[in-house]
């Protein structure tokens, strides 16, 4: 979701267990539904047929998509190429050879929800590409090993940014991560970035979506006349994995692994 500062206030929900069954339910359609788009991915599909598949994923599974409608988003997921980094929309481009493709799916079910992105090598990337790719997954790694009850939404987002850095790559600060359930987007935002032991105190029962986005090159993005498709500014190429995590007695429970 797009960054607003200051943080919003408004209290974390702390998900009872009836809730969080549902939450999981939402989270294995998008889960299902990335394995599906997964094995499709190409050179020649159009982000258009993609677009086709998630929507009969969604159905199949007695859910509907997330994004389609929000704050008048036109597509049924999420679909950025190379130098987009979030939120670009499906329509009549052909993958290439040599593209990296990010796939962001929300998912509704029974009223919950579920969010989870990955990126998508689309045949043989370059190498620095491939890095990209692997740095910014084990990046999601760190900060959802952050993600257990004593410890601050800070320290998420500073093991996300370390390893970043550590790779030499930057991290975007203009998108969060965020808590789900109820809503896409609820109360806190998870930055990936942050100082250990800030921000809002990790309690058992809280969900969240935990979504770095890292570039090649600058950390800058600008947004397309479309209105939604955010790009970098310098059209380097950006990479972008997100999971659904569920704060428990025992550590994070990440929601969106494909069962
Ligand atoms: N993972 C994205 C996010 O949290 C999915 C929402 S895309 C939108 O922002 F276009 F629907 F906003
Ligand atoms: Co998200």
């Amino acid at each position: 979701m797009t960054a607003r500062r200051p943080a919003s206030p408004a209290r974390i929900a702390l998900r009872s267990r009836e809730e969080l069954a549902a939450i999981r339910a939402a989270a294995r359609v998008v889960a299902r539904t990335i394995a599906e788009l997964r094995e499709a991915v190409r050179p020649g599909i159009r982000t258009r047929d993609l677009e086709h598949l998630a929507a009969e994923s969604f159905r199949r599974q007695g859910a509907r998509s997330g994004t389609l409608g929000y704050f008048g988003y036109p597509g049924q997921l999420c679909i950025s190429v190379n130098d987009e980094v979030v939120h670009g929309i499906p329509g009549e481009r052909r993958l290439a050879e040599g593209d990296l493709v990010k796939l962001d799916v929300v998912a509704v079910k029974d009223g919950f929800y579920g969010d989870a992105a990955v990126s998508v090598p689309v045949g043989e990337v370059r190498p620095e590409v491939a890095r990209l790719v692997r740095v910014t997954e084990e990046a999601l790694w760190a900060g959802i090993a952050q993600a257990r009850p004593g410890n601050h939404i800070g320290d998420i987002g500073h093991a996300i940014e370390r390893h970043v850095a550590a790779h030499g790559l930057v991290v975007v600060r203009d998108f969060v991560g965020h808590g789900i359930g109820r809503a896409m987007h609820e109360p806190p935002q998870v930055p990936n970035f942050g100082e250990p032991g800030t921000g809002p105190l990790l309690r058992p029962g809280m969900v969240l979506a935990i979504e770095p986005q890292v570039n090649l090159g600058t950390a800058a993005v600008r947004i397309l006349d479309d209105g939604w498709t955010a790009v970098t500014a310098d059209g380097a190429w950006s990479a972008h994995f997100e999971h659904t995590v569920a704060i428990t007695e025992a550590g994070p429970e990440v929601l969106t692994l494909d069962a």
